[in-house]
């Protein structure tokens, strides 16, 4: 009897070992504290309690009345956490006239803004100057893929500060085109940190939302010059996609990314890439390296997915983030603070 208990207490305890274990590992950097790149799990806790609640509660309310809320947030945040970093850069106007980011030609279909604004002014109102915005993005893209809401789709660490400049300018060199090869998207998300396996992971945001005509109709009518189609398209999906954009040139017509499942956060990219019907030419692209294949493979017939894509996103979203005295907290998202 005595050491049935025993047996139980010592699996017990391990268990809470091995818990604790795959929660520093899954967000440490080795030392136990659960810190990734000076972010960390709840940084507002004491100096803004209700931050993350009120983010939630807005998104949560937002998302059923604008559907497309979460493949605009959920895009949002990549863009910003590529260029310049996750440090609200992306939501910054121009200055003086000189573009900023938001001005340049992929922010074409960027939307969402004020609804991080609205967010923005709440939470100044509870406790000013203290939530930086690229946390309040990084969160509402977070809340927004999670609805309806049953648990956090990935964890976010807190404690960003906001950036003070913006550039049309950096975007196109940081910023992965649909045009891109498989080397450059590599060797793109390589210079950020990240690895083949994130980009695989992360590329499945394309679960949801869309993309305009512009962005794939090359592969449409003229690709080698034959007058044909990228023959790595499936050829009655390319049908399909020309009576989409029959004039592609001035189109503002747009089209799934997950053809028929673009509403809904799952696998169903990775079946569509093999079979042929990655609509972007940096989807398809996925497929032509043996181990990126694997993996397109491997997150098509298992859940390995949500927790890859988990993992992912936090990688993500520390990309060369500012911390303690670095950068600013802004007072609202669209302008940096006035200097004295
Ligand atoms: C791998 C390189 C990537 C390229 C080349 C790329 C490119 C694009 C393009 C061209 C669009 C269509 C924009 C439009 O026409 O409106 C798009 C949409 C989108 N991208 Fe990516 N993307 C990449 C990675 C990512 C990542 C890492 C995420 C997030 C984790 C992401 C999330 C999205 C979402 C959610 C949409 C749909 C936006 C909407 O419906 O408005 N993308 N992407
Ligand atoms: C994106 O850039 C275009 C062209 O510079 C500009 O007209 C448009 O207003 C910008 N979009 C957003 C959301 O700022
Ligand atoms: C990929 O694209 C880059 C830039 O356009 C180009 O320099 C490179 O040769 C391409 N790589 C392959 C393997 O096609
Ligand atoms: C990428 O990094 C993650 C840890 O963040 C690791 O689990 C994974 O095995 C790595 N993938 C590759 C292809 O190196
Ligand atoms: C297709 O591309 C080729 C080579 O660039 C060009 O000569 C031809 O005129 C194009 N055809 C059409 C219909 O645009
Ligand atoms: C996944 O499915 C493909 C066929 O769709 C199969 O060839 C492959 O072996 C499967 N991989 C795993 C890990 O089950």
């Amino acid at each position: 009897m005595m050491r049935a208990r025993n047996i139980v207490f010592v699996f017990l305890v391990s268990l809470l070992v091995l818990e604790v274990f795959r929660v520093c590992s899954a967000y440490g950097d080795g030392d136990g504290d659960g810190d990734v790149a000076g972010l960390r799990l709840n940084f507002y806790a004491e100096s803004c309690p209700n931050a993350e609640i009120i983010v939630k509660g807005i998104i949560l309310s937002r998302v059923p009345t604008n559907p497309t809320l979460p493949a605009k947030l959920l895009r949002m945040h990549f863009h910003d956490c590529f260029v310049r970093g996750c440090d609200a850069s992306v939501l910054l106007n121009a200055v003086n006239n000189v573009p900023a980011e938001k001005d340049s030609i992929p922010n074409a279909s960027l939307s969402g803004f004020d609804v991080i604004d609205d967010i923005k002014t709440v939470i100044e109102n509870k406790c000013p100057g203290v939530v930086s915005c690229a946390d309040i993005l990084a969160l509402a893209a977070r809340d927004a893929v999670s609805f309806p809401y049953i648990s956090n789709k990935w964890e976010v660490l807190t404690g960003r500060r906001d950036g003070r400049v913006s550039l049309s300018s950096e975007v196109n060199a940081n910023l992965p085109s649909p045009f891109s090869n498989f080397s450059t998207l590599w060797q793109l998300f390589s210079s950020k940190g990240l690895n083949l396996t994130d980009l695989v992971s992360l590329s499945g945001g394309h679960t949801i939302g869309v993309a305009h005509c512009a962005t794939f109709s090359n592969r449409l009518y003229n690709f080698t010059g034959k007058g044909d189609a990228d023959p790595s398209l499936n050829p009655i999906y390319a049908q399909f996609l020309r009576s989409q954009c029959p004039n592609p040139a001035n189109s503002a017509t747009t089209v799934e990314l997950d053809p028929g499942s673009s509403k809904s956060f799952d696998k169903n990219y990775f079946n569509i890439l093999l079979q042929n019907e990655g609509l972007l030419q940096s989807d398809a692209a996925l497929l032509k390296d043996g181990n990126s294949f694997q993996l397109v493979e491997r997150f098509s017939n298992s859940s390995d997915f949500f927790n890859a894509f988990a993992t992912s996103m936090v990688k993500m979203g520390a990309i060369e983030v500012l911390t303690g005295y670095a950068g600013e907290i802004r007072k609202r998202c669209s302008v940096v603070n006035p200097t004295n």
